[in-house]
């Protein structure tokens, strides 16, 4: 499928796909087709066996800076109930695969919202996250006052929010936001390494433990612990578990196929 606003690579490294979002001249402004091609992306990679784990990047300048204002200005309430724009973040949502997102430069608004739908980050030294919806008399609408509440607490949540502030990336790692943060020329690299270890486990296995993982945002702890135990269980039909196990008895590296 032929994209305007994204580039996949679906082989970059043995297992792993990466989508850059391609808007550079607009910091990557998440326009409703630059959604709808990313959504159309995921669903093909999640579907392709042959790719374990996904990199979601921008450039060095920006991940993103946001939904699209000047697409969003004119829009009304009524607009925007017919389009549902937000809707495609679910579909993002519902990827089995590991999404990483390698953020340098803007991750503002609908970027960081963004950002933080996929399952980790890796930063660069200068990325900068922020929910600045407030200065432009809106609120986040895909996500920010839930997920960043949940990753950094609501102290810095609500100053994010209700001052529309930014933080480095250093203040993003010590608040629980994002995974690494490494120079710049080294954020991609960081994310593929990173990457690189998710593909060597069993998919199967991946596949459990992420639906699981993310199973602790949306229910109370015995729900949680009831589905985290039935995909336990689960791993057990795999023969990825078999031979995991039989690898660590017999002293040797496994050699998963997601079966
Ligand atoms: N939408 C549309 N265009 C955008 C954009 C956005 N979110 N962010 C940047 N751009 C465009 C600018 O309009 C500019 O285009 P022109 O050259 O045609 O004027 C170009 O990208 C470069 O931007 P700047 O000249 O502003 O670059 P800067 O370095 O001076 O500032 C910035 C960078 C601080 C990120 C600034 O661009 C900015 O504040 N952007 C908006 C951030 C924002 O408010 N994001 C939230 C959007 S709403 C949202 O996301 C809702 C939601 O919950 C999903």
């Amino acid at each position: 499928m032929n994209y305007e606003f994204i580039l996949v690579e679906s082989e970059y490294q043995p297992h792993i796909a990466i989508i850059r979002l391609n808007r550079p001249k607009e910091l990557n402004a998440l326009n409703l087709q630059l959604m709808l091609e990313l959504k159309a992306a995921l669903a093909s990679l999640d579907e392709d066996d042959n790719v374990r784990c996904i990199i979601i990047t921008g450039n060095q300048q920006a991940f993103a800076a946001g939904a699209d204002i000047k697409q969003m200005e004119s829009k009304t309430a009524i607009d925007l109930l017919k389009i549902d724009q937000f809707e495609t973040w679910d579909q993002i949502r519902k990827t089995k695969k590991p999404i990483i997102a390698a953020v340098s430069g803007f991750a503002l608004g609908g970027g960081c919202e963004l950002a933080m739908t996929c399952d980790m980050i890796v930063a660069s030294e200068t990325a900068k996250f922020g929910q600045p919806e407030i200065k432009i008399g809106i609120m986040p609408g895909a996500g920010g006052t839930q997920r960043l509440t949940r990753a950094v607490g609501k102290a810095l949540a609500m100053e994010m929010v209700l001052t529309g502030k930014f933080i480095s990336a250093e203040e993003a790692m010590k608040a629980g936001l994002v995974n690494r943060v490494v120079a710049e020329e080294l954020y991609l690299d960081e994310a593929v390494k990173l990457a690189k270890e998710v593909t060597q486990m069993s998919p199967i296995s991946i596949r459990l433990a992420k639906e699981s993982v993310l199973k602790a945002f949306d229910s109370g702890l015995q729900e949680g612990l009831y589905f985290e135990r039935k995909n336990f269980y689960m791993c057990f039909a795999s023969e990825d578990q078999k031979e995991g196990m039989q690898a660590f008895v017999e002293k040797r590296k496994p050699k998963f196929e997601g079966k």
